[in-house]
């Protein structure tokens, strides 16, 4: 459809970036970036009329979003000319505009596009050798100040290159060396320093990221505190195992990985230390928080566990207790702790009892003619525990 109104407004379109290098990949990627040769933000409008979707706008970048009925994005960006204007008598030259918009970007993996016009449907686009980096395997930057423009650069050439096993090219990697020691990382704001933090933990591999970030000093640039000591790479090794089988019981609720690593890379760190590092990462009083309050709340789901077990207490008492602690924290505990029976209990609250739905609710009580008031809850709470 993408391909029809664009020949219809007479303007060029593309699929670019991580779609196009997902394909090629043969991974399933379903964020489709869209590049238009033309008006961006007017193309958008027209293809979310036709899809029934609705469309947000920034005209300051000419880019715009279209979110569908099913609750997918499709991002819609504008390439402009560009004009080169040669010194002396040369003629000014017009670079196509895609090319431009390539070059702009971060690695020749993601420089990439797919013609999506009618008459040209499929033809991939490929100005910086993307696909011989494909089959050699390497994340190459596509100029020398890229990382220096955009340092968050750096933690992605490292999240491609464990997600997909391909190693940082020799120049990129100098490149990389060469912006820490301008001192790169310690300008990136919190903000976007934790942005990218956060799409690492989201990686079945942040674990080999966060080892290589250490191997390029670029953990200890981030703070001192970061040392990724031999006891929390054993924690992480255990989270990373842990997270993995959360994920694929529950593909719907997906936790807070931030969470739960921030908890291994601060464990054992008192809460000065820990909060100098959310300050770093400039994160928000809630998220601190959160986090603190986590961190205490866990603490005393520990002992509280430690003493049911103890007590050979029912298994509505572990339930109760455990409702009280999130569940990053639940996930914290079971890395944790890697005792078989301990495992057992916690991984059987989660699978069985947490979101056990009860057979009645208030309303049966209502029908039943019992006055409204705090009995209802104690009610409901003997049925879950029963
Ligand atoms: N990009 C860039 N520099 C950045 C961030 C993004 O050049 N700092 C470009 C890349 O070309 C990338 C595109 O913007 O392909 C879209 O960014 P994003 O959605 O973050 O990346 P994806 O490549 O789709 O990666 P992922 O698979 O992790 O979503």
């Amino acid at each position: 459809e993408a391909g029809e109104l664009a020949d219809e407004l007479e303007q060029s379109i593309y699929a670019v970036g991580g779609f196009v290098r997902d394909i090629l990949m043969d991974t399933p990627n379903l964020d489709l970036d869209l590049v238009v040769e033309g008006d961006g933000i007017a193309f958008a409008q027209a293809l979310g009329d036709k899809l029934g979707g609705r469309v947000r706008a920034h005209r300051k970048f000419q880019t715009a979003v279209i979110v569908l009925p099913d609750g997918q994005h499709i991002d819609v960006a504008t390439a402009r000319l560009e004009y080169y204007e040669y010194p002396a008598a040369l003629p000014t030259v017009e670079l196509s505009s895609i090319k431009m918009d390539l070059y702009r970007r971060d690695f020749t993996i993601n420089a990439l596009a797919v013609q999506l016009n009618k008459s040209q449907f499929g033809r991939l686009v490929d100005f910086f050798g993307a696909q011989r980096d494909i089959k050699n395997r390497v994340i190459r930057v596509l100029h020398s100040l890229s990382f220096v423009e955009d340092p968050t650069r750096i933690l992605r050439a490292i999240r491609f290159a464990q997600r997909y096993s391909f190693q940082i090219g020799g120049q990129t990697e100098r490149l990389i060396k060469n912006a820490l020691g301008l001192g790169m990382m310690e300008k990136l704001s919190g903000s976007r320093l934790f942005n990218e933090m956060c799409l690492i933990f989201e990686e079945k591999t942040a674990l080999a990221c966060l080892r290589q970030m250490r191997d390029l000093r670029l953990l200890s640039a981030i703070h001192p505190m970061l040392t990724l000591s031999p006891a929390q790479e054993e924690l992480l090794e255990e989270i990373e195992k842990v997270l993995e089988w959360y994920r694929l019981l529950y593909l719907n609720h997906a936790p807070r990985s931030w969470i739960i690593y921030f908890m291994a890379l601060a464990n054992g760190a008192k809460d000065e230390e820990t909060q100098s590092l959310a300050e770093r990462f400039n994160l928000t009083p809630k998220q601190i928080n959160d986090f603190l309050a986590l961190r205490k709340q866990l603490n005393q789901s520990i002992y509280h566990y430690k003493m049911w077990k103890h007590r050979k207490g029912p298994l509505s008492q572990l339930c109760f207790q455990l409702d009280e602690l999130p569940v990053e924290g639940v996930l914290f505990f079971m890395s944790k702790f890697k005792q078989e029976a301990t495992r057992r209990d916690l991984s059987q609250y989660l699978t069985r009892l947490k979101d056990a739905e009860l057979d009645i609710s208030g309303r049966d009580l209502q029908l039943a003619g019992l006055p409204e008031g705090p009995a209802y809850g104690e009610i409901l709470k003997k049925v879950r525990a029963a």
